[in-house]
C-alpha cells in the first residue's frame, strides 16, 4: 500500500462534490487513515482571504487575468504553507478542486488559453500535481436543473449557463491531456453509488 498521495477532486457547479468530500473524509475516519481534507480556493488563512475576494458578488468588474493570478496566488500559498510539507511526510492529501479548475474556468470558459494557466500552474506548484484526479463528470445543464437553476451563489457560479458549458467542455480536454491521473465518474448516480464507485477506484490505485 503505497503512504502518501495528492488526491483532487474535480467537476463543474453542482455535481455533488462537496457531498463526495465528506463522504470520503468519512471513510477515511472509518478506516483510521490519516488522509489531510482541503479546498480550493482556501485552505490557509491568507488562502482564505483570497477566496473571499475572487467570489465575492460586488468584484463585477474583475478582469479574468487578475481573477486567475488571485487563484494562482492562493494555490501558491497552500502550496507552500501546507501542501508540500505534507507531501514530504507522506501524508495523504484530498483536495477539492486544484489547476484542472484554473485550466476549465480561466483557461477556457474565460478564454486566456492554455498557454498562460500552464505558466500560472508551474510557477504556483513548484513541481507538485496530483497523482489521481476524480473528475465527477456531469453537465452543467443536468447539474443546474438538480439543483434547481444556475444563477444563484458566488460570483462563479452566477456566470451563466454558457460560461459553464465552456468549464465543462475545459475538463474534457484535461481527461484528454491526463488520461493517467483522470478517473471519470459519472456524477448522475446517487450520491452513495458514486461514493463506492470512488472508494474502488482508490483500491485499485492503491491508495486505500
Ligand atoms: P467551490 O464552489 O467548489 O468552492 O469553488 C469556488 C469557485 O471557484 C467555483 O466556482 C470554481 C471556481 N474556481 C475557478 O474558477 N478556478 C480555480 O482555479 C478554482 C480552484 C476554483
Amino acid at each position: 500500500m503505497k503512504k502518501g498521495a495528492f488526491i483532487t477532486i474535480e467537476g463543474c457547479e453542482g455535481v455533488g462534490k462537496s457531498t463526495q468530500t465528506a463522504m470520503l473524509k468519512n471513510y477515511f475516519e472509518s478506516i483510521n487513515r490519516d488522509a489531510l481534507f482541503l479546498r480550493e480556493p482556501g485552505g490557509t488563512d491568507i488562502s482564505e482571504k483570497i477566496r473571499s475576494v475572487i467570489l465575492d458578488t460586488s468584484n463585477v468588474g474583475m478582469s479574468g487575468i487578475c481573477e486567475a493570478l488571485l487563484y494562482s496566488a492562493a494555490r501558491a500559498q497552500l502550496i507552500e504553507e501546507v501542501i508540500a510539507p505534507a507531501l514530504a511526510a507522506g501524508r495523504i492529501i484530498v483536495c477539492d478542486r486544484f489547476t484542472d479548475s484554473t485550466f476549465a474556468y480561466q483557461g477556457c470558459a474565460r478564454n486566456l488559453g492554455e498557454d498562460v494557466i500552464t505558466r500560472l500552474n508551474d510557477i504556483a506548484c513548484c513541481g507538485i500535481s496530483p497523482d489521481i484526479t476524480i473528475f465527477l463528470d456531469l453537465e452543467p445543464e443536468a447539474a443546474f436543473k438538480r439543483k434547481g437553476g444556475a444563477d444563484t451563489g458566488d460570483r462563479l457560479e452566477c456566470a451563466g449557463i454558457e460560461f459553464h458549458r465552456r468549464v465543462y467542455e475545459g475538463y474534457l480536454k484535461c481527461a484528454k491531456a491526463y488520461p493517467s491521473r483522470f478517473r471519470r465518474v459519472d456524477a448522475s448516480s446517487d450520491a452513495e453509488v458514486i461514493h463506492r464507485e470512488i472508494i474502488e477506484l482508490l483500491k485499485a490505485a492503491g491508495v486505500v
